[in-house]
């Protein structure tokens, strides 16, 4: 099976820009990028901030939007996302009980389990005990399944200080929610602006550049989060009973080589 994994997209109202981005002419290369190559993938997972500041004209844009968008699409929150205005905007997410936007998606290669770490007026993330109590009943439904993490904040530190002051508070009780299920294949995540891979509790993990800006490999800044103009990213994920394979696409980039005489040159 192959699936697309995109994050950060944080749209404004259509027309504005943000850090001297334009994040929907961006999000709708991206998208023009899928369509073109991708267009079988299974299905498409946005990990959250979607909106910058949560605004309904960013909504509406990032819907227009994904009404081109050829492959299915599956819509997470993040820190900058507004969880009231976004469920309005997009009323057929589902929602678990307690109003947050986590659920179960069934696929060809297992169980995709999208969950909500936001907590409003933080960008922070958190782990209450209502959602872990939803994450714990669901894994327990699920523990002959393969099943696949998808979540904004990252549940451990990335050894980036501005990014981990604003990571997920309530970690132990994450690992401890999902310590007894001895198939999670793989964990998807958003928020740090940055290709970053490796595996966590034995668990692998990912994630890439959002597709407005991005943050740089500062090991020092506290108190604020720096910005970046590194080129946006999604990634091409393929599943197979004996592999997970993430391709980090750079889709902006144009230095492609193609024979030309006795050189090379820029493709078209
Ligand atoms: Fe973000």
């Amino acid at each position: 099976m192959k699936f697309i994994h995109v994050t950060d997209p944080h749209l404004v109202a259509p027309g504005e820009t943000l850090f001297d981005l334009d994040p929907l002419d961006r999000l709708n290369a991206c998208i023009d990028d899928i369509n073109a190559h991708h267009g079988d993938a299974a299905l498409c997972v946005f990990t959250g901030d979607l909106a910058d500041r949560g605004e309904v004209a960013a909504y509406g844009g990032l819907r227009r939007a994904l009404d081109r968008l050829v492959p299915p699409w599956h819509l997470l929150i993040g820190n900058h996302d507004d969880r009231p205005v976004f469920a309005d905007a997009f009323p057929e997410t589902a929602l678990d009980e307690n109003g947050f936007v986590q659920s179960v998606l069934e696929t060809d290669a297992g169980a995709f389990v999208l969950l909500d770490t936001v907590e409003a007026g933080t960008h922070g993330g958190r782990f209450c005990e209502k959602r872990c109590r939803w994450l714990k009943a669901r894994l327990q439904e699920l523990r002959d399944r393969p099943v696949f993490l998808f979540m904004h904040h990252p549940p451990f530190d990335l050894h980036i200080p501005c990014l981990d002051e604003i990571g997920l508070a309530d970690q132990d009780a994450f690992a401890d929610a999902i310590a007894g299920h001895g198939n999670i294949r793989h964990l998807f995540f958003g928020h740090a602006h940055r290709p970053i891979a490796g595996s966590w509790r034995g668990i692998p993990i990912t994630t890439m550049r959002g597709t407005n800006h991005g943050v740089p490999l500062d090991l020092h800044t506290r108190g604020r989060v720096p910005k970046s103009h590194e080129p946006p990213a999604y990634a091409v994920v393929f599943v197979d009973p004996q592999s997970v394979i993430v391709h980090f696409h750079d889709y902006l980039d144009k230095t492609t080589l193609v024979a030309d005489g006795d050189g090379y040159r820029y493709a078209e």
